[in-house]
């Protein structure tokens, strides 16, 4: 079964825990999109790991797991994160590959990205990694691929033309003293001999398996409303976080795809700037963010949470095409005397039931809400769909249903065991 899994929100919906349960029946895990601005938090008995880069997968022994095509990755980045995960006794080595086409992040990226950040206007919330700078050279044509890193001649000639633009810019704009090509070369080059051993075409090494019967579990990071085409751009990453963003992102085909689970979080939450139409008052804000932990797993920055918002889930099994959701952090709600879903925006006197382009009309929109009683007892110990308290089941069907897609996991801790598969 080749499944595509994609957050439905905005981020950190869940993401690493799902996909590290699903990762044990699976044979190659891949990232297709984004780069260590994701943050994966997966739980393994007493060790918590944040996974930026490599696949959730890589605490399974024997999984491959891959770094696709459509990833960014900050060679330093990825270094810290393999070593990390070796003095876990991880066997990196064994699992992971990464695509010879994967463009690569400089400094200078990471600093255009603060720099823009720092403008007065404009403002994204950007995790200032350097994705967006890096992102826009793939599509400028001035990248540099992990394939011209290992072609020295061709990798000092191009970064040569880039440290030159690039410092020019900064010069002139930022008022900023730039680069040095030679001490920037030589640090590259230095990346290049560790990270060797990993690259391959791994677009052929994820068709030839699939074309022998492994299983391929496609890794999506960030969140359908952070899909540069999606999202509630400009508030948004740079990349298809999206289902189809799976294929272009790992170099296969649309028609060896099986299923598309999107992670849905039972509220919503968002990091960094932009609209966030069911946002909770001050009080529920803060009972919300410290019961659910809502800080984030890249920056720390403390995650804005509100309502379940279903014409985001919506907009979200349609642009995805999702065949099931996987439903987490239903255990944050367990303390709630009633809970609240949003099932439509009213914008002056409109009532919009799609999700809007116009991010002027995100911003002033108002939630219409259903009310529904809460549970009020612990989820966390159910082991079956059953045990949940029936208005729990409630919720949960309510959800199912305004959005359109059935729920067939669902989350209620941060450990595995904490897991209900819904038969
Ligand atoms: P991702 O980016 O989608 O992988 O999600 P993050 O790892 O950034 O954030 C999810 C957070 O919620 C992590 O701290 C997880 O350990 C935690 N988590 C995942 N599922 C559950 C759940 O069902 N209940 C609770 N309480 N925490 C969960
Ligand atoms: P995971 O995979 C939540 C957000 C940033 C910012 C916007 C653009 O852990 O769900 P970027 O650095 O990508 O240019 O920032 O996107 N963002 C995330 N929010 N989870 C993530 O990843 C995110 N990755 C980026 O906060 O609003
Ligand atoms: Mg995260």
């Amino acid at each position: 079964m080749n499944t595509i899994l994609v957050g439905a929100q905005w981020g950190d919906e869940g993401k690493g825990k799902i996909i590290d349960i699903l990762s044990a029946e699976m044979d190659f895990i891949v990232r297709y999109q984004g780069g260590n601005n994701a943050g994966h938090t997966v739980v393994v008995g007493k060790k918590e790991f944040i996974l930026h880069l490599i696949p959730s997968g890589i605490l399974h022994e024997n999984k491959k797991c891959v770094i696709g095509n459509g990833v960014v990755v900050d060679p330093e980045a990825l270094i810290n994160e393999i070593n990390h995960l070796k003095k876990h006794k991880v066997d990196v080595d064994k699992s992971l590959l990464i695509s010879d086409r994967v463009h690569i992040i400089f400094p200078y990226h990471r600093l255009f990205d603060g720099l823009r950040e720092e403008k007065k206007t404009g403002k994204l919330g950007t995790t200032k990694r350097g994705i967006g700078p890096c992102y826009a050279d793939k599509a400028n044509r001035c990248g540099i691929t992990m394939a011209d890193l290992l072609n020295k001649e061709l990798f000092c000639k191009k970064l040569k033309v880039n440290v030159e633009e690039k410092n020019l810019i900064l010069e002139k704009i930022y008022n900023h003293e730039g680069f040095s090509y030679d001490e920037l070369a030589d640090r590259y080059l230095g990346f290049a001999k560790v990270v060797k051993r990993y690259i391959c075409d791994t677009a052929i090494a994820l068709n030839k398996a699939i074309e022998k019967g492994k299983s391929v579990l496609f890794e999506g990071a960030q969140g359908t409303l952070l899909d540069i085409d999606h999202g509630t751009y400009p508030f948004v990453t740079s990349s298809n976080a999206t289902a189809g963003g799976a294929c272009t992102g790992a170099g296969v085909s649309p028609n060896k795809i099986d299923k598309i689970i999107g992670v849905v979080k039972a509220y919503t939450t968002r990091v960094g700037e932009g609209p966030l139409p069911t946002e909770f008052d001050k009080e529920l804000m803060g009972i919300i963010q410290k019961k659910g932990r809502e800080f984030g797993a890249t920056t720390g920055r403390p995650r804005r949470c509100g309502w379940f918002d279903s014409v985001v889930v919506g907009h979200s099994v349609l642009i995805n095409g999702l065949t099931e959701i996987a439903l987490t952090k239903l255990d944050v709600l367990d303390d709630l005397e009633e809970i609240k879903i949003c099932t439509a925006y009213k914008y002056k006197d409109k009532v919009l039931k799609d999700f809007p382009a116009d991010i002027e009309v995100l911003l002033n929109c108002k939630p219409v809400y259903e009310k529904m009683p809460g549970w009020v007892r612990d989820t966390a110990s159910c082991k079956r769909y059953e045990d949940l308290p029936p208005n729990a089941r409630r919720y949960l069907e309510r959800l199912s249903e305004i959005v359109g897609s059935k729920i067939s996991i669902i989350s209620v801790g941060s450990s595995r065991r904490e897991t209900i598969i819904k038969k």
